[in-house]
């Protein structure tokens, strides 16, 4: 049998953004509407600054308003709420994110509450994880949304395929499971209670890997012609070159390669979609604030 396709998420998430990009430049001569983000860091997290940074560079480079507020790391729970209160009102912010972690003194739950459901980019809030779950029109988590979008890029139809999800996150694998339970995927959630997890992984036509642990899911977990999903970004020192890291999924790769249909590769697979994504919900959020069609991308 041949080698798995690599689904390159990269290009995928690269023409995303061109069409997104073209969509906003339509909205924007047709409508004079120009979609605003807004991005609050609390603290100094070096991975949270790299991604503030990357979202704003591709926000703009989108068409769209970029809106960065950076707080202190000891900034308190009120104060946070009432600037997003404020952006809940200002009308020229349609997409509003939170990086997460946030410090220990601030209620990530409470926060996320606090965020105009119409305008929570990130699909977190549980007006729209509900919206997901009953088959209603909200905003979807980007990262799921991203694996579904290649996955339906690569397999077309998905209708009466098995997938399985490994991992019950609220970010990734409840809503990853909702979605393809929409796609009429015949859809089990596995986790760390799961029984005989490998045997469970060998019924899937797609599988979803979301767990955070290195390399976790083998090659002989993997149904020959399965289209696999690595969700996983996971640092791990590289032997022999101290303080060195790199970076591997939760699948892997080089055994589930010889053995699947079509794999996402980290770094390159998941990762650049959830930006794209990101900026997707934004122009859809502000679309339906502004009573526009919101484009099909
Ligand atoms: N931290 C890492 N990824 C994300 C994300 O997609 N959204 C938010 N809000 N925080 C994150």
């Amino acid at each position: 049998m041949t080698d798995a396709t690599i689904i390159d998420g990269k290009g995928f998430a690269a023409n995303l953004r061109e069409r997104v990009g073209a969509a906003v430049a339509d909205v924007t001569k047709t409508h004079g509407l120009v979609p605003g983000l807004a991005v609050v860091l609390v603290g100094e997290d070096p991975a949270s600054q790299v991604y503030v940074r990357n979202k704003r560079k591709q926000t703009v480079e989108a068409g769209m308003q970029s809106f960065e507020h950076s707080l202190p790391a000891d900034t308190g729970e009120a104060d946070l709420l009432a600037l997003v209160d404020k952006l809940n009102r200002d009308g020229t912010v349609h997409g509003i994110l939170v990086q997460l972690p946030l410090p220990d003194q601030i209620d990530a739950d409470k926060v996320i509450a606090a965020i105009d459901p119409d305008k929570d980019v990130d699909g977190f809030h549980v007006i729209n994880a509900g919206r997901l779950a009953t088959g209603g029109q909200g905003l979807v988590p980007c990262t799921p949304l991203g694996c579904l979008m290649m996955l339906k890029d690569r397999l077309g139809d998905l209708s009466g395929l098995d997938a399985v999800v490994v991992g019950r996150s609220n970010i990734v694998g409840k809503p990853m499971a909702a979605l393809l339970l929409g796609e009429s995927c015949t859809v089990t959630v596995a986790h760390s209670r799961t029984r005989d997890l490998p045997a469970v992984c060998r019924r899937a036509d797609i599988l979803i890997a979301a767990v955070g642990r290195p390399e976790m899911i083998r090659g002989d977990w993997v149904k020959p012609g399965a289209a696999v999903i690595d969700v996983g970004i996971n640092r791990v020192p590289k032997e022999g070159e101290e303080g060195k890291y790199r970076l591997v999924g939760d699948v892997c790769f080089a055994e589930a390669q010889a053995v699947a249909g079509a794999i996402t590769p980290v770094p390159g697979g998941v990762g650049p979609m959830t930006i794209a994504c990101l900026l997707r919900n934004t122009l859809t959020a502000a679309c339906r604030q502004a009573g526009i069609e919101p484009p099909a991308l």
